[in-house]
């Protein structure tokens, strides 16, 4: 049973995303940003993400649909998976949505990923959009510094008459965010923490103040929360209470919970399923699904 918790424009959802999509009216949500578990064996706390491939793919295109659904005809759908899921979502996304953007988070990390392999350093993200038409995307509000312009301050002489380079551009569908570490202020208690910086670009982009972000994995629940500091409305479901508590503290939803069950816990990630042993685990699988 779902479990709502509203307040200035915000509701958490205490349930499962498909069963609390169903419920939302068709074409009422400017944004998604769906973010679901990758089924590659992440240890939720306590709730473990693997299942068979064809079942995994099949509940994807379930709440994929219910995504498309409720999205509004000129909203605009972010979505992240693993680097071997992706081609078969995207497939499955070009018969339902236009497709603009194939982004790469990518990020460094100064462990050792894989001794036998190149490891993976980066997730995809697809943006895509109903209609290619017409939709938002608010270019002033994510411009970033373009190097040459700005440090070299170079001029162009392939114009007539020659200008200065630009200071500033649009970034590129590769994207460099850190990812969220325990010593970060916004680190949450969760194993799959989206940085706030990534979710600030696709909200600013891709909706304006007042418009509602849906969000149907919150996990720590940085969608709703950066929704919230821009100026949105946001929907989020989830269905671990852990991380329910996570949300109603950073969104400041005021819930039954005392204020000690919400206070933050900063502990080191090491309750999940190491990577030496999710690695020794896929290099035992088919070559398809070597990439972590
Ligand atoms: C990859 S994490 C999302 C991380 C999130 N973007 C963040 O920045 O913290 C996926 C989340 O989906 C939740 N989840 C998994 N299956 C679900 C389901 N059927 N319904 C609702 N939530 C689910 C998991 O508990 C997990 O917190």
């Amino acid at each position: 049973m779902t479990k709502s918790y509203t307040a200035e424009g915000h509701t958490i959802h205490h349930g499962e995303a498909l069963e609390v999509l169903k419920t939302i009216e068709t074409g009422s949500v400017d944004l998604v940003f769906a973010d679901p578990p990758y089924n590659i064996g992440k240890d939720f706390d306590g709730i473990h993400d693997q299942v068979e491939e064809s079942e995994y793919f099949d509940w994807c295109w379930k709440w994929l649909d219910e995504c498309h659904r409720v999205l509004k005809p000129e909203g605009t759908f972010y979505l992240m998976n693993s680097t071997q899921n992706m081609p078969h979502i995207d497939l499955y996304c070009r018969t339902k949505f236009a497709i603009l953007s194939r982004i790469v988070w990518s990020y460094d990390s100064s462990g050792m990923q894989a001794r036998k392999f190149y490891g993976s350093l980066y997730e995809p993200i697809l943006h895509m959009v109903k209609n290619p038409k017409s939709y938002t995307f608010n270019t002033e509000d994510i411009l970033v510094e373009a190097k040459t312009g700005a440090k070299r301050g170079l001029i162009d002489y392939r114009k007539n008459p020659p200008q200065p380079y630009n200071t500033t551009k649009v970034p590129g569908n590769v994207w460099d965010f850190a990812r969220v570490r325990f010593k970060m202020d916004e680190y949450e208690n969760h194993p799959s923490q989206k940085p706030e910086a990534l979710l600030e670009r696709v909200i600013k982009a891709s909706s304006n103040p007042g418009d509602i972000v849906l969000d149907p994995f919150g996990g720590s629940f940085s969608t709703s929360a950066v929704a919230k500091r821009l100026g949105r409305r946001s929907i989020s479901i989830e269905r671990n209470e852990t991380y329910i508590k996570i949300g109603l503290r950073r969104v400041g939803i005021p819930s039954d919970y005392s204020e000690e069950a919400l206070a933050k816990q900063k502990v080191r990630k090491t309750q999940n399923l190491s990577k030496k042993q999710r690695t020794k685990d896929l290099v035992e699988q088919p070559i398809l699904q070597l990439e972590l």
